[in-house]
């Protein structure tokens, strides 16, 4: 457990039994394929959001556990998926569920956990709060097809880049911190801001990660951003500040999306100062969410939204 589980324990155990819980059918793979990708661990950042948005906020039933569980559900069903579209072999320390099990069960079972999700959204019952995760499986949903239409392009320019990690990232912790404010019954614009620039210095670190991350830690292949066609912000830095000769590497690496030259190219995105730009945004974006919670009265699960803002970027798993 990392140290904001420990502040909420309580609530995190009950969220995890839920989310095992509910993810009974009577289809045994899919019970097999979810066991074994909500089992694997992860973070579980978004319910903690979630939690901590609700409980900061004074908020005192019991429908932030059940929220946790859908927004983990839906984190889960986009991992599902994104593996695929990714061709990724390594999640969570484990091999993903595409290399266990091949595409169709992995895109099958992302399914359920997103249906499954709606099931206990309906349970809740809350319009104002439903539409808030409507709207957000349909913004990642049009993340993942902008950077996909995107792969491949060496021409990405960082407003594009930041625009396609909002979708497919910060719009999910934007919701849950938002749905926690609703849960409370509070303004949630504020919220949702600190869940936006959480969400965005997450992702920027993430593909920070993905070129000088320790594979063991973080659990995933390291250049898989780079396999994939993908310019995430180290590289469109790197391109724009390199000499001729390791742009013209970066981006015939990135049209024939290869990772043959990664081992120069990261040299390359080093050098550049492409890290340090990126980490520096990141910061910033964490600086931002912190400034959103500056209403909030003080109390211990605003401290330790801050400390997740600050975990964002010092993170190296
Ligand atoms: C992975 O998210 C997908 C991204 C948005 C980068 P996490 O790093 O939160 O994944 P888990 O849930 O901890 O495995
Ligand atoms: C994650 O993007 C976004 C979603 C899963 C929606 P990435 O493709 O960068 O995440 P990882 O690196 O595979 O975890
Ligand atoms: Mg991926
Ligand atoms: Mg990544």
């Amino acid at each position: 457990m990392l140290s904001f589980h420990q502040s909420i324990k309580e609530e995190f155990t009950a969220v995890n039994e839920l989310i095992v819980s509910q993810l009974q059918s009577d289809v045994g793979l899919v019970e097999n394929i979810g066991h074994y990708i909500v089992e694997a661990g992860g973070k579980r950042l978004r319910p903690v959001v979630l939690l901590l948005s609700a409980l900061a906020n004074g908020y005192s039933g019991s429908q932030h556990l059940k929220m946790a569980a859908v927004i983990e559900f839906i984190h889960t069903a986009t991992l599902l998926h994104d593996d695929v579209v990714d061709v990724s072999a390594l999640r969570r320390g484990r091999e993903t569920a595409n290399a266990q099990w091949g595409n169709a069960p992995s895109v099958l079972v992302g399914d359920f956990l997103y249906s499954r999700a709606f099931q206990m959204l309906v349970e809740v019952g809350d319009m104002p709060i439903m539409g808030l995760m409507a709207d957000a499986t349909n913004v990642i949903s049009e993340g993942e097809v902008q950077q996909m239409a995107n792969a491949g392009n060496p021409a990405i320019c960082e407003d594009i880049y930041l625009q396609v990690i909002y979708r497919k990232t910060a719009k999910l912790f934007e919701a849950a911190a938002g749905a926690g404010a609703v849960l409370a019954g509070t303004e949630s614009n504020l919220m949702a801001d600190y869940g936006r620039h959480l969400g965005m210095a997450f992702q920027i670190v993430d593909d920070v990660l993905d070129y000088q991350g320790d594979v063991e830690s973080i659990g995933k292949n390291v250049g898989d951003d780079l396999a994939e066609g993908k310019m995430t912000l180290p590289l469109i830095f790197a391109r724009d500040n390199v000499e001729e000769a390791q742009r013209n590497l970066i981006c015939d690496a990135i049209t024939r999306k290869s990772k043959e030259n990664f081992c120069g190219i990261l040299s390359a995105v080093q050098a550049s100062g492409g890290i340090a730009y990126s980490m520096e945004l990141a910061q910033k974006e964490a600086g931002l969410a912190k400034q959103a919670l500056q209403q909030l009265p003080d109390n211990k699960f605003k401290s330790v939204m801050i400390e997740l803002a600050d975990f964002s970027v010092s993170r190296l798993i």
